[in-house]
């Protein structure tokens, strides 16, 4: 399967490095064709401008690039941090230029009434999301609302098609030992292969 791996964090020893190190490992030994991009190293250009926002719009080389790659992609992996129940600046700058009408969704026929339901095309059978967290996932739920599960599940990859989501978030980062993040790993490793098994020689 074609997979396309998005990392966003800006620190090459963050754990999130490890995680995306230990899927894309995991998916080409199960044989997939893994397209990888670690934002903050490509040095993405995360500004949407004023005339990319048309959907027939030009767009430069590196977006088409993007479009091409993540329209094609029939899994996604989406890897980041929780910084203020958000994604890096980054990633939600390659969130804007690249999941664009056209290419990740469109509009229902004649949405007059702006109803403003997705029609999803992408084509992508799974979604994985993961997540790093300081905060205890059942305070990040009762306190804040998990926005990172709205975002990603209810806001973008269900509109935008996905037929499977599975997101899970590792924390607490700051007090987590080495024995710790090595058990968080071989999770990724896991929860990698049981979505995108093997394929068959
Ligand atoms: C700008 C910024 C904002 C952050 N906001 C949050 C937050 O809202 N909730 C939280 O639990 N952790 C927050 N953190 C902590 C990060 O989630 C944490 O450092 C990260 O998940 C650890 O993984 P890493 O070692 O890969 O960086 C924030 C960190 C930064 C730098």
């Amino acid at each position: 399967m074609k997979i396309s791996v998005i990392l966003g964090h800006p620190d090459e020893k963050s754990f999130n490095h490890a995680i995306a190190e230990t899927a894309v490992e995991t998916l080409r030994e199960n044989g997939h064709d893994v397209a990888f991009h670690d934002l903050y190293r490509e040095k993405f250009p995360a500004i949407l401008p004023a005339e990319e926002i048309p959907r027939n719009a030009a767009l430069p080389r590196i977006i088409r690039r993007h479009c091409a790659e993540i329209a094609a992609a029939e899994g996604i992996i989406i890897i980041h941090p929780n910084w203020w129940g958000q994604p890096p600046a980054m990633l939600k700058g390659w969130v804007d230029r690249v999941l664009r009408p056209g290419v990740a969704y469109t509009f229902t026929e004649g949405d007059s009434l702006g109803a403003g339901v997705l029609i999803g095309l992408l084509k992508a059978n799974a979604v994985l999301v993961f997540n790093t967290s300081n905060t205890p996932p059942e305070r990040e739920a009762s306190v804040f609302g998990d926005p990172l599960e709205l975002i990603w599940k209810n806001n973008m990859f269900v509109s935008c098609g996905a037929r499977s989501y599975y997101r899970k978030t590792f924390g607490v980062i700051i007090t987590s030992t080495l024995e710790q993040r090595e058990k968080w790993l071989r999770e990724v490793k896991e929860i990698t292969s049981r979505h995108f098994p093997a394929t068959p020689a």
